[in-house]
């Protein structure tokens, strides 16, 4: 594409903070009416570049140039007035403000210098209708899924005129119904004239929806793929230099004894349904089915977040009650839950300190001292093995990247060595490279005699590893698949409500 329809060039940016280099000296270009894909492993740099274009933070060196005019972003008022608008990693809005007083967020339409309430409204209403949500726009923020979150930060976006729209991850925490529904609102900003900048680390939706795909590494510009050159091996070549198999493919181990039996369960969020199911030693069993199936519940109630109703749990044939995870942690389970800022960390204590936090026992020598070399010597490992990107093991988390905080999660319950570890979405917004870390993590556990429950929304990633399968509709089991059946067909059957054949 020629150099002259750009809309915004970026120029030997560099950013630093201390004891990183999240940016050095890269460049970014995009051209009007163009989707370019930003892809790179958990670190890359990308969230960073993103902020900067939207005013969030400033760049050391470098310069942002907006249809060719120098642009010092020092505000996100001056972003937006330039047309940059970004839906951030984590989502922003203010869960106990409408929707409306979100969309309007310190710019609210004013008549004669009062607050208008009711253009408010009507405006709102427009601009959720240009994105397909149709819901009142007094509801609270806090009271919508993610997706129709994302729809709203979409319509925002759309009330300040952006012409550059960047959207990052916005696709991790949807179900693939609400995914469609993203793509067809992209496709009608395209429509518009909407440039977007898009950051995903599904790479099949980046290859279906990018013009031009630029690659990021360690914070280091690698090069842009156009058009036929955007293949899932030239990107992941790219992202990580090293050829990497795509899945890794699961050996079945050696069953034992059953590790978990549950009988007659109900949970709390699906109260008329019983759940039965046994797990053994040395297996590794996914859980399948639709978002709302009653997956994360069912992890939930095993692990006391939301403690069952009825039924009864066996844990190593011991009839056990579980009213909060403290039982279950003593009883040696562990859940790495889906919603892992919200339940997994703590955000201003070290790398080093979440590791250790969940395995204090463990490192215990006596009540007072803790075994501090040890936990060193752990979070060192995990740190190597899923390849986090952090300065040191004292870095404080939250400014860590969204992947590598999930690494850090992972971590922390994995070193607690569990007999039985329930992972819900344990790759979500991980990059490809330390995904086939933690498929290989997963298989050495079972090796061991653990036994590994995880939820996943990925066909691909349940059939690849799961000894088998138990699929979820609407807060009951439809059915188990055995390795050897496991197809999507199979599990979409059972998955959308089909019978067991
Ligand atoms: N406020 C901050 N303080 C210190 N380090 C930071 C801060 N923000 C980002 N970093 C570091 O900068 C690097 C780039 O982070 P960034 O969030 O841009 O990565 P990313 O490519 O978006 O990764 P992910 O795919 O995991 O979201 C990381 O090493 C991160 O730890
Ligand atoms: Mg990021």
């Amino acid at each position: 594409m020629p150099d002259q329809n750009l809309i915004l060039n970026v120029r030997n940016l560099t950013k630093r903070f201390p004891g990183v280099v999240a940016l050095n000296n890269v460049q970014l270009k995009l051209h009007e009416g163009e989707f370019l894909s930003l892809i790179g492993e958990n670190g890359a740099g990308k969230s960073t570049l993103m902020k900067i274009l939207a005013g969030v933070q400033l760049q050391d060196e470098g310069t942002v140039e907006v249809s060719g005019q120098t642009v010092r972003m020092d505000s996100v008022k001056t972003s937006q007035a330039h047309g940059v608008a970004l839906i951030h990693q984590e989502l922003n809005l203010s869960e106990n403000l409408s929707i409306a007083a979100n969309i309007f967020l310190g710019r609210e339409p004013t008549t004669t210098g009062f607050l208008n309430k009711r253009v408010i409204h009507q405006e709102a209403s427009r601009f959720l209708g240009m994105v397909g949500l149709d819901i009142d726009p007094k509801t609270l923020a806090g009271d919508l899924s993610i997706g129709q979150q994302q729809l709203v930060e979409i319509a925002k976006a759309l009330s300040i005129d952006a012409r550059i729209l960047i959207m990052d991850e916005p696709t991790s925490s949807l179900s693939a119904g609400e995914s469609e529904r993203l793509f067809e609102v992209i496709a009608d900003l395209r429509q518009r004239g909407v440039s977007i900048i898009y950051i995903s680390h599904r790479l099949a939706e980046v290859k279906m929806l990018s013009d031009r795909v630029t690659i990021f590494r360690d914070g280091e510009y690698v090069g842009d793929l156009v058009g036929d050159e955007i293949t899932h091996d030239a990107m992941v070549k790219h992202m990580v230099g090293r050829d990497i198999s795509q899945y890794y493919s699961h050996e079945p181990n050696q069953t034992g004894d059953a590790i978990l039996e549950v009988a007659n369960l109900r949970t709390q969020a699906n109260p008329d349904h019983e759940l039965s199911f046994k797990i053994m030693q040395g297996e590794i069993v996914g859980i399948s089915g639709l978002v709302g199936a009653g997956r994360t519940e069912m992890l939930d109630a095993l692990f006391g977040v939301a403690p069952a109703i009825s039924g009864t749990i066996k844990v190593q044939g011991c009839p056990v009650t579980i009213t909060s995870p403290k039982d279950a942690i003593a009883l040696g389970l562990a859940l790495v839950p889906e919603d892992r800022k919200g339940q997994g960390l703590i955000l201003p204590m070290s790398v080093k300190e979440n590791t250790s936090l969940a395995s204090l026992k463990t490192h215990a020598i006596s009540r007072i001292f803790r075994n501090s070399e040890k936990e060193s010597q752990d979070t060192d490992l995990m740190i190597k093995r899923l390849r986090t990107k952090t300065p040191n093991a004292d870095q404080v988390v939250g400014f860590l990247s969204g992947g590598n905080q999930q690494k850090v999660v992972l971590g922390k319950w994995l070193a607690t060595d569990p007999t039985l570890l329930l992972l819900d979405e344990p790759t979500r917004g991980i990059d490809i490279g330390a995904k086939q870390e933690i498929y290989q993590l997963m298989e050495e556990l079972a090796a061991q005699g653990m036994a590994v429950l995880f939820v996943s929304s990925e066909l691909e990633e349940i059939i690849g590893m799961s000894d088998r399968t138990i699929v979820m509709h609407e807060g009951r089991i439809t059915g188990e698949i055995s390795r050897e059946d496991l197809t999507e067909e199979s599990i979409m059957h059972l998955a959308t409500g089909g019978d067991h054949q």
